[in-house]
């Protein structure tokens, strides 16, 4: 075979086509002087859908379009072959070579699949943050490959809207507002709540970013909590038994991502006032033989600020040997 009388036809697509045969060149050749005339063999403009809805997942790159991206072409694939004396490069002006973005702010890119089918696919040019915008909104152009290699005369289709909205990722875990939390209570009193404590989350969508629950990480406390982060008692505390407690809580997202930190509740229980003598020991040891002691050096009378008109006041004293109990004696005051 001679390569003299082969014609060599590159496709567009990649394909490479020899002509050999002498009937098929004349055809070529009959087709390459009628396309010529470039302009009337791209006489549509390619058609694509008037809006687009796009949802993208947020640090993926795929947008889901719907409905999907493909812009069509009437024109028939009639090729069009330049007129180069050794090659022909056969173009099809029905075919789709490009979709542009309008809007510069918009981090996507639009890619041409099958330009013969007009495919087409939306892609994020970078990491989409949904914290940072949670949709977009922006213009697609189809662009046909025009009539000649050159891309002379390509049309392209109107302008379809695009509006993306981005899917939230349960990122982030809930944070407390307050580094510490404390409270004071009476005691021998049930509250309704005692103190509330508050989460919050930095997702962007509801139901990553909302506190579905709150919960007390300390076992075995008699305090309990509720959805809405109030703390209240579930039994009557007293001063006497215990003043101070410590509970750790901790929160949880709509999503059941638990906050990376536990939070500190410290509730002190306040005395309840009751009037009386008080700063005194019922007992008091004595060594025998140190001399003088004094009692009750740090007694007091509690009022709890009633009124007070005269006090009287009895101590009886027994004494008790660290052996026997001796006969007890008493003492009046
Ligand atoms: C491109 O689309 C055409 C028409 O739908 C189809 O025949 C062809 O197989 C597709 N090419 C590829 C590579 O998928």
């Amino acid at each position: 075979m001679h390569k003299d009388s082969c014609t060599d036809v590159f496709l567009s697509l990649g394909w490479r086509l020899r002509l050999c045969h002498p009937l098929i060149s004349i055809l070529f050749w009959y087709l390459l002087l009628y396309s010529s005339h470039g302009k009337k063999l791209n006489k549509h403009k390619p058609w694509i859908e008037t809006s687009y809805h796009g949802v993208i997942t947020e640090n993926m790159d795929t947008v889901l379009l719907d409905p999907p991206l493909v812009a069509l072409d009437k024109d028939a694939p009639v090729p069009y072959a330049a007129t180069d004396s050794a090659f022909c490069v056969l173009f099809l002006s029905g075919e789709i070579c490009a979709f542009k973005i309008h809007g510069q702010e918009a981090p996507f890119e639009a890619e041409v699949l099958n330009r013969t089918s007009g495919e087409g696919v939306l892609r994020a040019r970078g990491p989409i943050d949904c914290e940072q915008q949670k949709e977009y909104t922006f213009i697609i152009q189809a662009y046909d490959c025009g009539a000649s290699p050159s891309g002379a005369n390509w049309k392209k289709s109107h302008k379809a809207v695009v509006h993306i909205q981005v899917d939230d990722v349960n990122e982030f875990s809930p944070v407390f507002r307050e580094p510490l939390y404390r409270a004071t209570v009476t005691e021998g009193k049930i509250y309704d709540s005692i103190l509330q404590v508050e989460a919050w989350d930095q997702d962007c969508s509801p139901q990553y970013s909302q506190i579905c629950n709150y919960e007390i990480v300390t076992q075995d406390t008699p305090f309990a909590i509720d959805r809405n982060g109030n703390i209240r008692n579930t039994e009557r505390l007293s001063y006497d038994k215990q003043q101070h407690y410590k509970i750790m809580v901790t929160a949880y997202d709509c999503g059941q991502k638990r906050a990376t930190e536990s939070v500190s509740v410290h509730t002190d229980v306040k005395p309840v006032c009751k009037p009386g003598w008080q700063g005194w020991n019922k007992r008091v040891d004595y060594e025998p033989g140190t001399g003088s002691k004094q009692l009750f050096s740090k007694m007091h009378l509690e009022t709890c600020d009633g009124p007070l008109s005269s006090v009287r006041a009895m101590v009886e004293l027994q004494t008790i040997a660290k052996t026997k109990v001796s006969n007890p004696k008493r003492y009046s005051l």
